[in-house]
C-alpha cells in the first residue's frame, strides 16, 4: 500500500481558499482527477456550472493542454470572488459571480461540468444545445444503483435516467469509488 498520487498544485490552492473561507461542497478528489483526465482531451471552452470555491475548476485546469479556455459561473458572490483569487495570474480560466445561464452564449462547450446542485436546472432538454458534438458532459454526486431505472431516495431518478438515456448523448454512468458515481455524456 502507498498514498494516493498528490494533489496538483493548483488544487492544493483551491483546497486552502475554500477552507479559508469555510466552505465545503467541492467535489470529491475521485471526481476531480475523472474531471482533469477528461481535460486533457479537450480543445476550446471547457464549463462548469457551480463554482464553488473553484476546487472543481482547479482540477480542470490541471488536466487541460495547451490554448484552452474555463468559464465558469457561481451564483454567490462570495464565492466566485474567492475562486477567481485562485485564477488572478491565469488568463485561459474566466470565474463569474452569475447565474450559470448568463454562460449560455459562450459555448458551444466542449466540456461541461454540471455542478450548480439544483437537478431541474441541468435536465439534458436545457443542456444539449450548449454541447458540441464530440463534447462531454460530467455530472457527479451519484449514489451508484445497480436496478433500472435507477432509484435515490427511494424514488425514481429521473435525471439519472433522462441523461442516461437521451439519444442526443452516448451517456455512462461510472463509479468514482464505492459509494460514489459520475455520469459521463458525450454529444452525439
Ligand atoms: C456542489 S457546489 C459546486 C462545487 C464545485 N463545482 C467544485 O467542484 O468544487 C454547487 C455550487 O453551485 C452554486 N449554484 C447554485 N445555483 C447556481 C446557479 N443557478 N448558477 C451558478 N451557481 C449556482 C452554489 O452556490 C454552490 O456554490
Amino acid at each position: 500500500m502507498s498514498a494516493p498520487p498528490d494533489l496538483p498544485s493548483i488544487v492544493s490552492r483551491a483546497f486552502d481558499v475554500s477552507r479559508k473561507s469555510g466552505y465545503v461542497s467541492f467535489c470529491r478528489n475521485e471526481t476531480g482527477r475523472l474531471l482533469a483526465t477528461l481535460a486533457a482531451t479537450r480543445t476550446g471552452t471547457l464549463a462548469e456550472f457551480g463554482t464553488g470555491c473553484g476546487v472543481g475548476t482547479a482540477w480542470l485546469r490541471s488536466g487541460v493542454r495547451g490554448d484552452v479556455r474555463i468559464v465558469t459561473a457561481e451564483l454567490d458572490a462570495k464565492l466566485a470572488d474567492a475562486a477567481a483569487e485562485i485564477f488572478v495570474d491565469d488568463d485561459s480560466v474566466e470565474v463569474l459571480a452569475a447565474d450559470w445561464s448568463t454562460l449560455r452564449d459562450q459555448g458551444p462547450f466542449s466540456l461541461l461540468f454540471l455542478d450548480s446542485g439544483t437537478p431541474s436546472a441541468v435536465g439534458v432538454d436545457s443542456i444539449a444545445e450548449l454541447v458540441e458534438p464530440g463534447g462531454i458532459v460530467v455530472l457527479d454526486d451519484f449514489v451508484p444503483c445497480e436496478l433500472w431505472p435507477p432509484i435515490t431516495g427511494g424514488r425514481v431518478d429521473t435525471l439519472r435516467e433522462q441523461w442516461l438515456t437521451d439519444d442526443r448523448f452516448t451517456a455512462v454512468e461510472v463509479m468514482i469509488a464505492s459509494d460514489a458515481s459520475a455520469i459521463i455524456a458525450t454529444r452525439r
